[in-house]
């Protein structure tokens, strides 16, 4: 591989700040490697939106930061893109450049772990409906007892900001409280918008039950891809760059919270 190549930046992409928790274990696991994020936040929410529609996104935005910012990897940094999107965006790139989903790194941490018995995923709606952790655990596992919970309201409210109050707590108290999750031993945070209110779920299950994020999961899975396809740079080139399809205050101040101020954040309406 040439060493050009290797100094490429990593393409990252959600609907808006959920992949941010991705992009921030990247960072800190491969703290050489330049980022190019982008969030589609003129789409948010992903989760009420149909397949053909996220994968029209999906094929658009990868367009961009494989073309235009030449990226050496794709990661997408969101459940519902990568159960609509991830078979497609790997078949068309499969040996050009590796592309990465949040799901499959996942599921193979839940089922290393002998302890669990039973799984619950909360996740988008279309997540949910796509089926595919379901298939992947049952594929993988079929004794492991699997459930699913779609949790519709969450990734909006975090990507407003609004958690850690009495209202979202009732939500999440509601939701959590559901049928289907219960008796389960651990619970997959299957929407990368999830870790921001990581604690508040862990609080509601005193501690008592697994919950599993993808952030350093799919950092680490990521790092051995890109050390086996020897892509790892070995120089830092230029900082990190955030794109968003459409300006909004709540994605500036947690990418800021995340990354610090000296952030470059540009608007990019890929659509236009
Ligand atoms: N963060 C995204 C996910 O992991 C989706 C949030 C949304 O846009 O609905 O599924």
């Amino acid at each position: 591989m040439p060493v050009e190549k290797s100094n490429a930046p990593i393409g990252i992409f959600d609907s808006g700040i959920g992949g941010l928790t991705v992009a921030k274990a990247i960072s800190a696991l491969l703290p050489n490697e330049e980022l190019v994020y982008f969030g589609d936040t003129m789409h948010m929410p992903y989760g009420e939106k149909s397949v053909n529609l996220i994968r029209a996104y999906a094929l658009k935005i990868t367009d961009f930061l494989l073309n235009v910012k030449k990226c050496k990897a794709i990661v997408i940094a969101c459940n519902t893109a990568s159960a609509a999107a991830y078979e497609v965006l790997r078949d068309i790139h499969i040996g050009n450049v590796p592309v990465i989903n949040v799901i499959d790194p996942m599921v193979e941490a839940v089922i290393a772990d002998n302890t669990i018995n039973r799984v619950g995923v909360i996740a988008t709606k279309t997540t949910v409906k796509s089926g595919t952790y379901q298939e992947k655990f049952y594929r993988r596992k079929p004794t492991l007892e699997f459930t699913a919970l779609a949790t519709p309201l969450l990734a909006s409210m975090i990507e407003e900001g609004f958690f850690n109050n009495n209202i979202s707590t009732a939500i999440l108290e509601k939701y959590l409280s559901h049928s289907e999750l219960d008796s389960i031993d651990a619970i997959v945070l299957a929407c990368t918008h999830y870790p921001l209110i990581k604690k508040e779920i862990d609080t509601y299950y005193k501690g008592k039950v697994k919950i599993f994020d993808s952030a350093e999961i799919v950092a680490n899975r990521l790092k051995w891809i890109l050390e086996k396809e020897n892509l790892l740079t070995d120089k830092r080139t230029k900082d990190n760059l955030f794109y968003i399809s459409d300006y909004t205050e709540s994605f500036a101040q947690t990418a800021q919270q995340f990354f610090g101020s000296n952030l470059q954040l540009k608007e990019n309406n890929l659509w236009e």
